[in-house]
């Protein structure tokens, strides 16, 4: 039998089918009320289903995290980010022949227009590599005007291959400006990971070679941080998509929504934290005024995940990796002691408080010798494959609407206007 939702009101009863867990909200319009049709209240669309996908599946209570069907677990480590990237695109894991094909597709889109260098260039020195992602990717639809046609199946992935194949250069040339270094160029020979790295840290003397078991975590961390449904970023490029903009401006803004500390900007947030904090001795002192309201403990809680998230899980391991290389980051005993107090305490257990994936990114991150302020860059770059398969079934789905909530309004009404001589 089909489910439905009864509704009854003084003037009205009706049977509301319910669809995938789901009412139509647009059919709750046919209950009249005092303040016009019956609506629903829902700051953070902490209920609300904005659009149907078929990319990402997540069990928040469970840990589970998908990619069209593929557990995290088993595409970390074994899939490549240019193969993940793909998946999500497409719905299928690449054959040799289709990887040969895309990743020589991306490489060769690596380079940026010569202008957006100086786009880059004119920034002040001390200018957060943020600000200047999200200015050089939004830009980047000045330099394509086919992205405009987001009708144009052709125009459409010949941009999103433009977008996933610059972002990393964008976002090395970003860091380069920051330090005063020389832009590096992509590297034909060089992967994707291993290209964004010698982008990154290459200097004039000495060819970069990465390790590769720093190489392997990288990966395993762009893996990770590929998509994840509609989060904060996703639902602002889904939004600004939704007024038919192309995907450089609708990544643009979900750059700008993933810098906030409460999103992608939580990696940063956790090792300025970790810093405060000093020493693993402090962090009952820490926790008690966490508990008091004073601070949040930064990479816990998850809108979502009220269980370990699972990103969290396999991060802890590509930190051992990393260590090996770099030496154990101090950070990491006032982290681990962190955790364990937290897991421990009925404050976060009865809110269902756990590790999130920017708990133990940070670490590496530091480990590897970025500046905390590179932390959100690093997710968004991977995140922009994301995005763009975000992006592409946003624009192509028929039941897609330009996104326009509704308010309660809670100001004046109908003031007689006051002439300046006249008002208080
Ligand atoms: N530290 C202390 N208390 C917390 C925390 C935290 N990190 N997160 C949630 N709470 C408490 C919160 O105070 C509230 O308590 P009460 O019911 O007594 O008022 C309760 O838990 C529910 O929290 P909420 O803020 O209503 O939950 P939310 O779903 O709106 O927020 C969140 C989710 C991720 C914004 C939040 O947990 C948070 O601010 N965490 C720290 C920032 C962080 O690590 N963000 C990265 C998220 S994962 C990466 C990504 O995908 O962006």
């Amino acid at each position: 039998m089909a489910e439905a939702l009864k509704i009854s009101t003084e003037q009205v009863t009706l049977d509301l089918p319910i669809t995938d867990g789901t009412i139509k909200a647009t059919d709750l319009k046919a209950v009249p009320t005092s303040a016009g049709p019956l609506a629903t209240y829902d700051p953070g669309l902490m209920n609300t289903a904005s659009c149907r996908s078929a990319i990402t599946y997540i069990d928040g209570d469970a840990g589970v995290l998908e990619y069209r069907g593929y557990p995290i677990e088993q595409l970390a480590g074994n899939a490549s980010h240019l193969e993940v990237a793909y998946l999500l695109l497409y719905g299928e894991l690449p054959t040799t022949e289709q990887l040969a094909a895309w990743e020589k597709e991306i490489n060769t889109h690596r380079f940026v227009h010569e202008n957006v260098r100086g786009i880059i260039q004119s920034f002040r020195y001390d200018a957060h590599p943020m600000g200047k992602l999200m200015s050089g990717v939004a830009s980047m639809q000045t330099f394509y005007p086919s992205a405009r046609r987001i009708d144009d199946p052709e125009a459409r992935r010949m941009n999103i291959v433009r977008l996933i194949a610059k972002m990393p250069t964008i976002a090395a040339w970003s860091y380069r400006q920051s330090i005063g270094r020389h832009y590096v160029y992509p590297n034909d020979e060089l992967g994707y990971v291993d290209n964004f790295l010698a982008m990154l840290f290459q200097s004039q003397q000495r060819v970069y070679r990465p390790d590769p078991r720093v190489s392997h975590a990288m990966e395993v961390l762009f893996v990770l941080h590929a998509d994840h449904e509609q989060n904060c970023s996703t639902n602002a490029v889904r939004a600004v998509a939704s007024a038919g903009n192309d995907v450089y401006t609708s990544a643009g803004a979900g750059v700008g929504a993933l810098f906030g500390p409460a999103h992608g900007g939580a990696n940063e947030a956790v090792l300025k934290m970790l810093r405060e904090i000093g020493s693993a001795d402090r962090v009952g002192e820490f926790i008690e005024g966490v508990k008091a309201g004073n601070a949040r403990l930064m990479g816990f809680g998850h809108r979502v995940y009220k269980n370990y998230d699972p990103r969290a899980k396999i991060i802890k391991k590509a930190c051992d990796e990393v260590f090996e290389v770099t030496g154990v980051n101090p950070l990491l005993q006032i982290a681990v002691e962190l955790e364990k107090v937290a897991l421990e305490d009925e404050y976060f257990a009865t809110r269902r408080l756990y590790p999130n994936v920017d708990f133990y990114s940070g670490l590496i991150y530091e480990a590897l010798r970025f500046p905390p302020e590179m932390f959100t860059v690093l997710f968004a770059v991977p995140r922009t494959a994301g995005w763009c398969a975000q992006w592409l079934e946003g624009v192509t789905d028929p039941e897609q609407k330009i996104m326009r909530p509704k308010q309660i309004y809670t100001g004046h009404r109908r003031r007689a206007f006051v002439p300046q001589d006249a008002r208080a």
